[in-house]
């Protein structure tokens, strides 16, 4: 397993380019199955989540494989399988975006339920609602959901909290159901809007993507289509907080700024100055940081994905900041990393509150998930001295050559074997 070694201090200065959305790549690549025929997706991070699904995806039989740098192929010409096993589901959550595809195209799927993870229970009971709302019929055994369905029907379904994995999988399913879905309190993610933006290029009849209320009349036959995969508006928010928690002067290309309208406001107001230079965002910190309310929400509210990164950074505002994580039961796992590298920070269930500033000393850190160890890269930008990063697989996860971005921005990090 590496670890990464960040020698912080230094302001970072320089350009640096945002690559595409992991969690929307994620189930782009997986909607490949409702088609037999060629889908070319451009833009695709160099991630290991994305290796993974690729390996799915040949599991059940598609062709999925790198054409380029960021360009894959996936042609699911037939399907041999329709088995997601559970230590594949059990590493990447986001498996289990192929039960309504295999449930659309095949009348069949056996997909592990993916358990808990570090940030939570992470249940599946709306995606299977969902499916069950559409006329699958579904079975829960030893772990695994067991779902056939001759054909999908449409149906109209009431999500009880904004999911963003049900809703894709529940649109995904519907897209070749026969009749109408409607799915209410939609997630309203930019992931959604550019799903649903490849399903349509590929003959979906999808309205409302990115509204509380999508409407989709089921087709028989989706066919082939090239797609591009949006900017990662969770990356591109990470490098801004970089440039901020080091008071550096960032230039970021491709940043999404539409898809981050509750971030750049949120760091506005903690003294962050952001400004838009034709096509690339320039985010600098010079003065003191201030302290801010911070509460996470389905979109377009503040990201959870962001939670974690925001908090290292206000450990370096002068006052008190109050953090309150809405989405996930058990997302401060950062906390106590941030508090052992001199972070003041108390946790009271799903708030937290941080005072400051204080000073970060560098410290060997363990990172426990994706967000939580970019929070921690970013508190070493910061600290002094030395700070060793271990478990450094979680953040090759969701960030594509994250150090060599880093290094060209002038932060002394390096990537290195961890022999334990
Ligand atoms: C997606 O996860 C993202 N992952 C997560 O990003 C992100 O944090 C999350 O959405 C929220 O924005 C991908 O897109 C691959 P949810 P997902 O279903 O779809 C509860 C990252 O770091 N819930 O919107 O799994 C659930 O427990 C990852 O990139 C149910 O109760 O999230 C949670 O409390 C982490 N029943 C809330 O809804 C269900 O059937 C939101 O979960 C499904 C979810």
């Amino acid at each position: 397993m590496d670890k990464m070694i960040i020698r912080g201090g230094k302001p970072l200065r320089g350009t640096v380019s945002v690559s595409g959305s992991k969690n929307t790549a994620l189930p782009i690549l997986i909607a490949a199955l409702l088609t037999d025929e060629p889908v070319r997706v451009l833009n695709v991070p160099r991630l290991r989540d994305v290796t993974t699904t690729l390996g799915l995806l040949t599991d059940l039989g598609a062709e999925a494989r790198w054409t380029g740098d960021n360009e894959v192929e996936v042609c699911a010409k037939k399907i041999s399988s329709h088995v997601a096993p559970y230590e594949l589901v059990k590493t990447m959550r986001a498996s289990f975006l192929v039960l309504g595809p295999l449930l659309a195209r095949e009348g069949k799927a056996r997909v592990s339920t993916p358990g808990g993870c570090a940030i939570g229970a992470r249940p599946v009971n709306l995606h299977i609602s969902g499916m069950r709302a559409l006329g699958a019929k579904i079975q829960l055994r030893n772990g695994y959901v067991e779902a056939h369905a001759r054909r999908l029907s449409g149906g109209r379904i009431w999500l009880d909290n904004p999911s963003v994995g049900a809703t894709e999988n529940i649109m995904m399913a519907a897209a070749r159901a026969r009749g109408a879905t409607q799915i209410e309190n939609a997630a309203r993610e930019p992931e959604i809007i550019d799903l649903a933006a490849m399903l349509t290029a590929m003959g979906a009849k999808i309205a409302g993507a990115g509204t509380h209320v999508i409407e989709i009349e089921g087709v028989d036959r989706l066919h082939g289509v090239e797609h591009e995969v949006v900017p990662d508006r969770i990356e591109a928010g990470s490098l801004m907080v970089a440039a901020a928690i080091t008071g550096g002067d960032v230039m970021i290309r491709n940043a999404p700024l539409a898809h981050l309208e509750a971030v750049t406001a949120k760091l506005a107001e903690a003294g962050v100055e952001i400004t838009s230079d034709n096509g690339a965002v320039r985010v600098r910190r010079t003065g003191k940081l201030k302290p801010v309310e911070l509460r996470t929400l389905p979109y377009p509210g503040f990201p959870t994905d962001l939670q974690a990164q925001m908090m290292a950074l206000l450990t370096q505002a002068s006052g008190t900041s109050v953090i309150t994580e809405t989405i996930f039961e058990n997302r401060f796992m950062h906390a106590p990393e941030l508090i052992r590298m001199g972070g003041d920070i108390l946790m009271k269930g799903a708030t937290a509150v941080v005072r400051g500033p204080t000073k970060l000393q560098g410290a060997p850190v363990m990172a426990t998930d994706l967000r939580a160890s970019m929070s921690l890269i970013l508190a070493g930008l910061a600290a002094e001295r030395v700070t060793e990063i271990g478990r450094v697989y979680h953040l090759d996860r969701g960030y594509e050559a994250l150090d060599a971005k880093l290094s060209a921005l002038g932060a002394r990090i390096e990537r290195v074997e961890d022999s334990r």
